[in-house]
């Protein structure tokens, strides 16, 4: 096995899992042009190396509103984990307390959060709100009395974006919808305030934080303009995403569009990317744009389905050796320490001069 099986994984993953999930876990909206995209858009960064550095002592330790995780490494939201593997999100939670990562858990988690709480593992809620928001104050009061340390509002699905299924079975004819309510009260769904709001607003940050006490991220912030009206509004974090291309197709690379958010409103909130990211030197290019955390969607799915949490561990433990040697062969000694002057002009590394 070498570090390669990362970028493998999607393809043993197809191998054990039923066609219709695997197709659900890749799949993008429309024409998939921007899940296609992603990966790429992290490759054409090329790096000038800094020589005659000591870097004997590397840290790749990362602090992520307050919680310190072992690289910037993190588990982004994703449902149906429990048709990846048996132990669901459960299992997820445990690969991630012993990596020492953090998961953000799906509102459609198909575990209860108090399982995931059970193993141990750092996490916070990811929330779609409902169009009558009270729908979703009892899952936040459930997700704060489990210790959920803070709230990711999604803030790019107001609608589900289109995805094109092949011939076959749908993903719900093999997987059972009530995974997606576990965490919800009984009945819910079945009301017209249960859909996706569609008028969400820079209010609702407001709101959240108020009503959860915790420090409010929003997902799915792709425009340094949005991103200075959500800290405005009280974010403590942007997450810049377009979630993994499966809302918007043809949404701008998350790697082109991290720099400009960064130069927006670094110092006033932390920043975390998500998208495309398959190795360490990927997350040393998003560190050197000033990103403080580095999100993975489809990987620890896969990492999951094909070996349970002892591949999920696998994975972010490898993924946090690539990052220490990219950041060592760069002459650069952590995350933190990582600046644009890394970075050959080429793509659009903004303006921000090097820490
Ligand atoms: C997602 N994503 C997602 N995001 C979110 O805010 N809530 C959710 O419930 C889900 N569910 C979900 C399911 C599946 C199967 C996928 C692949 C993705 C988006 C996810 O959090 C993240 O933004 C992307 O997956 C990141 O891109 P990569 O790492 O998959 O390329």
């Amino acid at each position: 096995m070498t570090d390669r099986w990362v970028e493998t994984l999607e393809e043993q993953a197809r191998e054990v899992l039923p066609e219709p999930v695997h197709r659900y876990f890749r799949q993008g909206a429309r024409d998939a042009v921007t899940t296609d995209e992603a990966t790429a858009a992290w490759d054409r960064f090329r790096l000038l190396p800094h020589a005659l550095r000591d870097v004997t002592e590397v840290d790749t330790t990362t602090t992520l509103l307050g919680t310190t995780l072992r690289s910037p490494f993190a588990v982004a939201p994703t449902t149906l984990q429990r048709a990846a593997h048996a132990d669901g999100e459960v299992g997820m939670a445990r690969a991630v307390a012993e990596a020492g990562s953090l998961m953000v858990l799906s509102s459609n988690a198909g575990s209860t959060f108090e399982a995931v709480a059970e193993t141990g593992a750092a996490w916070w809620l990811q929330l779609y709100l409902t169009r009558d928001r009270k729908v979703c104050e009892p899952l936040l009061e459930r997700a704060i009395a489990a210790g959920a340390r803070a709230i990711v509002l999604t803030g790019d699905t107001p609608v589900v974006g289109t995805k094109y299924d092949g011939p076959g079975d749908h993903v719900w004819e093999v997987v059972d919808p009530a995974w997606l309510r576990v965490n919800f009260p009984a009945g819910y769904g079945l009301a017209p305030g249960d859909l996706k709001a569609t008028d969400l607003s820079t209010d609702d940050i407001g709101w959240l934080r108020e009503r959860s006490g915790l420090p409010v991220v929003v997902k799915g912030v792709l425009r340094a303009d949005d991103a200075r009206r959500c800290v405005d509004a009280g974010a403590a974090a942007v997450w810049v995403s377009n979630h993994g291309g499966r809302q918007l197709d043809h949404a701008a690379a998350t790697a082109d569009c991290l720099a400009p958010v960064v130069d927006e409103v670094a110092g006033d909130a932390e920043v975390y990317v998500d998208g495309g990211v398959r190795n360490g030197r990927h997350a040393l290019v998003a560190s050197a744009l000033g990103a403080q955390g580095v999100f993975l969607g489809r990987s620890p799915l896969y990492a999951l389905a094909t070996g349970g949490p002892a591949v999920v561990v696998g994975l972010l433990d490898e993924l946090r050796a690539q990052l220490a040697e990219a950041l060592q062969l760069c002459g650069t000694t952590s995350p933190h320490a990582a600046s644009r002057d890394l970075l050959q002009a080429g793509p659009d590394v903004g303006s921000r001069s090097p820490v």
